[in-house]
């Protein structure tokens, strides 16, 4: 299948159509590792491998908890087999601890840590930056109804809820994430595309180390070490 061009090539990982089944996709998840919408960008060999077995392990943990994902099938190593959903065009953001834009835009302080889980959409568009929406503006874009953001909100903050716990009985704190999400041919809404080093904020509870892209983004050292850290601390990597 991969000798095939993907449906869609994104910065980190393709899509590919499976013949004959139009309810399914194969994502490839690649080496690359971009930050700043694509301006910085490097290949990291094993990159694609630990973010497919770091969102897998994620969604089954989601789908453990009801939380209904994309997820069908890992195939070693980079490979996973996915629902063919339609893309909410929307950057699901939950933050329980300050960090990144949040600091840049807001007086807050980094390390900050939120009274309640704060969550924030903003529009998947690179031409326009991805800037931050609020309901009315999505609704007037047409990405999305009002019953349908409700559900979504919701449906990050379970997330949320799952995944800062597994996390904290790891030893590593859930600072933030994106998320996006999909509707399957049936209508209902699933979190899609990945869930990884690349797409979370995830430090050390007891360092504070930094475990996630924000090592690449800044250079702070080596990306795949930290990559790997998550991914054995979960017990994906043995
Ligand atoms: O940059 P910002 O602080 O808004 O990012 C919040 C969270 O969303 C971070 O975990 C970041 O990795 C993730 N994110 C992402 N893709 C983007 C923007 C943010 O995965 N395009």
């Amino acid at each position: 299948i991969l000798a095939n061009e993907p449906i869609y090539a994104g910065k980190a990982k393709s899509i590919y159509k499976i013949e004959e089944n139009e309810k399914e996709v194969l994502v490839e998840f690649r080496d690359d590792i971009t930050a700043g919408n694509g301006a910085k960008h490097d290949v990291k060999s094993g990159k694609g491998y630990l973010n497919t077995l770091i969102s897998t392990e994620l969604f089954n943990v989601l789908e453990k908890n009801n939380v209904p994902t994309h997820l069908i099938e890992y195939i070693e190593p980079n490979i996973m087999i996915a629902k063919n959903v339609k893309i909410i065009p929307l950057e699901v953001i939950v933050r329980n601890i300050a960090a990144g834009s949040l600091c840049k835009k807001y007086p807050f302080e980094q390390g900050q840590v939120l009274k309640t889980a704060v969550t924030q959409y903003d529009y998947k568009n690179d031409d326009y930056g991805d800037p931050m929406l609020n309901n009315e503006i999505a609704i007037e874009l047409g990405l999305a109804t009002e019953e349908e953001l409700v559900e979504i909100k919701k449906l990050a903050l379970k997330v949320n809820d799952v995944l800062k716990g597994f996390f904290d009985e790891k030893g590593i704190m859930l600072v933030d994430f994106k998320i996006e999400v999909g509707k399957t041919a049936d209508g209902q809404i699933v979190v899609a595309d990945e869930i990884s080093p690349d797409t979370m904020r995830l430090w050390d509870k007891e360092t504070k180390d930094v475990l996630d892209k924000d090592v690449f983004r800044k250079d702070l050292g080596d990306v795949l070490e930290k990559y790997k850290i998550v991914a054995e601390r979960i017990g994906c990597l043995k």
